[in-house]
């Protein structure tokens, strides 16, 4: 039988109803849901992409493939890759579930993540079976490790991994044989640091063997309903993965397939987004700073990893009187007890009226 966790947001139901007592009502920051538009040059290309009465292509269409190969060129610094190195998928939370599966993993395998990392790595490994072995440091990693996965910049931390890192991350990988990923979706989004990826050339050492990225347009180009990601690197895996998701029927919508295109191609909509989340980022950091709250890590990404030094719940408690709605560490691994994750997918006035009322409270 399989066995998965219990989902953890049930357990914030108590809170959320305490949090909508405040006379001023609830602000929610416990999801990373974008609240801003699909910016208009997505949009219209998915409403002239409707007539789609035949079967999209698994492997994406050639103008996506290349949209992809060039994105990676001008955004990331990956400037080699070929069609063969790419593939779409529908957003990747799914891909991240069903690697391990796609990938022909199962038990006594193992799957390494962060230790403080979003819960969709370890569930694919319980999927299949796998052994889901958290940890940070690629001496710990078994040799029975067959899947690593990163996340740089990091869900919920925004923590970065350097160059350096991730080259000692690969090198290990491929000592043990393992396939490594690095799970960029938040890469557009560099506060104090910008984050390299694991396909840079300073990082794979002339060869792709074994190396993936995942990347989202969910958070970039604010289109996370339409579900659109792909994952690019080393040409056997992707065609090994392309082989799987073709006899599964993972397929990119076609609509949704040309809208990518248009979201990869305009880069003045990320911009803009990424100018609404650095303004936001400004007004809420400094507001739990004057409340006595810690901000760690947080150097990109969409969230502000906040301790008060004290257990996390407490600290939910705290801020559910406010009428502010965070995330527990605790749904993200036994190490980030302490601390809670605020996001800054809010509106403008929502991010303002949480920041009045962190100020007020003095903490
Ligand atoms: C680290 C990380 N990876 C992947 C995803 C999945 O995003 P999507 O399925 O929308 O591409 C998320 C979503 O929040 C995330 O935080």
């Amino acid at each position: 039988m399989l066995t998965l966790p219990d989902f953890p947001w049930d357990s914030l139901v108590p809170y959320a109803a305490i949090a909508r007592k405040h006379a001023d009502g609830m602000i929610d920051l416990s999801v990373g849901s974008p609240v801003d538009p699909t910016p208009d040059v997505v949009r219209a290309a998915l409403a002239e992409a409707t007539d789609a009465h035949s079967y999209p292509q698994t492997a994406g269409t050639p103008q996506l493939r290349a949209a992809i190969v060039d994105w990676y060129s001008r955004r990331r610094g990956v400037s080699d890759l070929a069609e063969a190195n790419v593939l779409p998928t529908i957003g990747s939370k799914e891909l991240i579930a069903l690697m391990p599966l796609l990938l022909g993993l199962g038990r006594g395998d193992v799957v390494v993540f962060p230790r403080i990392a979003y819960p969709t790595y370890a569930i694919g490994a319980a999927l299949v079976g796998a052994t889901a072995l958290a940890s940070d440091d690629p001496a710990e990693w078994l040799s029975s490790t067959r899947l690593i996965w990163l996340n740089s910049p990091g869900n919920p931390d925004g923590s970065v991994r350097d160059i350096a890192f991730l080259r000692a991350a690969v090198a290990r990988a491929r000592e043990l044989d393992a396939v490594i990923v690095n799970d960029e979706c938040y890469a557009e989004f560099g506060w104090e640091a910008s984050s390299p990826s694991i396909l840079d050339p300073r990082v794979i050492d002339g060869s792709r063997d074994h190396v993936l990225s995942v990347y989202s347009l969910s958070k970039q180009s604010n289109l996370a309903g339409y579900r659109g990601g792909f994952v690019a690197g080393c040409s056997d895996l992707i065609a090994q993965l392309l082989e799987a998701r073709k006899h599964v029927g993972l397929i990119p919508p076609g609509p949704v397939q040309a809208a990518m295109i248009a979201a990869l191609g305009d880069e003045h909509h990320v911009e803009q987004q990424r100018s609404r989340y650095e303004s936001r980022r400004g007004i809420l950091k400094p507001a739990l700073e004057a409340a006595g709250y810690r901000v760690d890590h947080s150097e990109a990404g969409l969230y502000l990893w906040v301790t008060a030094g004290e257990d996390a719940w407490t600290t939910i408690a705290a801020l559910a009187a406010l009428g502010i709605l965070a995330a527990p560490g605790s749904f993200y691994g036994d190490d980030a007890r302490n601390h809670v994750r605020i996001a800054l997918t809010a509106t403008d006035a929502d991010i303002s009226a949480a920041a009045a009322r962190l100020r007020d409270s003095g903490n």
